[in-house]
């Protein structure tokens, strides 16, 4: 008898162990514990029994059912356990959220690739820089009227003696005598300088920091013809090939003649429509560069000559078809769910 309880018990505990879900427990528990169970069964038994056999039964009997009783309730546990941690290697994996490059940074890369195309190299120049970079060497001396255009802003620091006041570069052409300091009197210079410059605006289509993006090419016999060529190429890579360039007669005091630099609308082939009004964007200046600039930056006019153009970035950029942004300061918002979008 004893042993017999011994053995129902034991298999009791190995069929727990083999179970594999909470129901196959609860038909082991019906089996053994059950009204009808082969351990209940055994309990009928006991009046048959001898005195001092009954108490021994007894007391095996009571152990079985409370060690059985366990051992249903931790495996039942351990199948609710695992069932929280399980996890399943077949689903597919979240990706991580990517983010993308700003507006104006994928404008930069496209503009400086396009150029390096026909080997210019882009630069860069301090940003904080003397009044001498961003005007004197630029034909434009102290007080004279044409640095009204440039809405300056000034850093308050002593003046040097040479170069004068520290400001904010309002414009990338102050890279322009840095780009001849670096070739010390021998060109070819193909440069291509994109900086942020600062003026003091804000309205649609200005906001006191934005991007310019400035070409200057200087070497023997560079003329208005290479100007206008280089026009077109770059309309053409980054409008499209129906893009046709335009320059007209205009005035900067570094440049000799001056031009400002038109693209006919991509959307209207220059009918007129409401992005452009007149069937062209203006997108800045060009122009021959001054006999006194490349004097300031120690090439000699006399067997030099150069161009060059500097236009705003983000203004060329959101001319491209398809972006259709008309205020500028959007360019520059900070929600995230706009930007994703550009
Ligand atoms: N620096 C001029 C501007 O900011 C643009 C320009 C660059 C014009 C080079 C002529 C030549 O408006």
């Amino acid at each position: 008898m004893q042993e017999e309880l011994n053995n129902l018990k034991n298999q009791a505990i190995a069929a727990i162990m083999e179970a594999k879900s909470v129901a196959e427990l609860e038909q082991i528990r019906i089996d053994y514990l059950g009204r009808n169970g082969k351990i209940t069964t055994e309990i009928k038994k006991i009046k048959k029994l001898k005195p001092d056999e009954k108490k021994n039964v007894g007391r095996l009997i009571n152990e079985a059912m409370s060690t059985l009783a366990k051992t249903l309730a931790e495996q039942k546990l351990s199948f609710s356990q695992s069932a929280k941690h399980w996890f399943d290697a077949t689903i597919p994996g979240e990706k991580p959220a990517l983010g993308h490059l700003h507006l104006v940074t994928q404008a930069a890369a496209e503009v400086t690739a396009i150029f390096e195309k026909i080997g210019f190299t882009r630069v860069r120049y301090p940003e904080v820089e003397w009044d001498w970079y961003a005007f004197e060497a630029l034909n434009m001396p102290q007080g004279h009227p044409a640095r009204d255009e440039w809405e300056t802003f000034f850093i308050n620091l002593p003046e040097d003696k040479k170069y004068g006041k520290v400001v904010l570069t309002p414009h990338t052409s102050s890279g322009q005598i840095r780009e001849m300091e670096r070739v010390k009197a021998r060109p070819p210079i193909r440069m291509i300088n994109i900086a942020k410059c600062y003026r003091r605006q804000s309205d649609a289509t200005h906001v006191p920091m934005f991007h310019q993006f400035e070409g200057l090419v200087v070497d023997k016999g560079i003329n208005i013809t290479n100007l206008k060529g280089t026009l077109d190429y770059f309309g053409k890579k980054l409008y499209g090939s129906k893009s046709v360039s335009r320059i007209r007669p205009f005035n900067f005091k570094f440049t000799e003649p001056s031009f400002e630099v038109d693209f006919r609308c991509v959307h209207c082939d220059g009918k007129g429509c409401k992005f452009c009004k007149s069937g062209w964007h203006e997108v800045g200046g060009a122009g021959m560069v001054h006999p006194n600039v490349l004097k300031a930056g120690g090439i000699d006019p006399g067997v030099y000559s150069g161009f060059a153009f500097g236009w705003g970035l983000e203004r060329v950029y959101l001319l491209k078809p398809g972006l259709n942004i008309n205020d500028i300061r959007t360019v520059y918002r900070t929600n995230l769910a706009y930007l994703e979008q550009l």
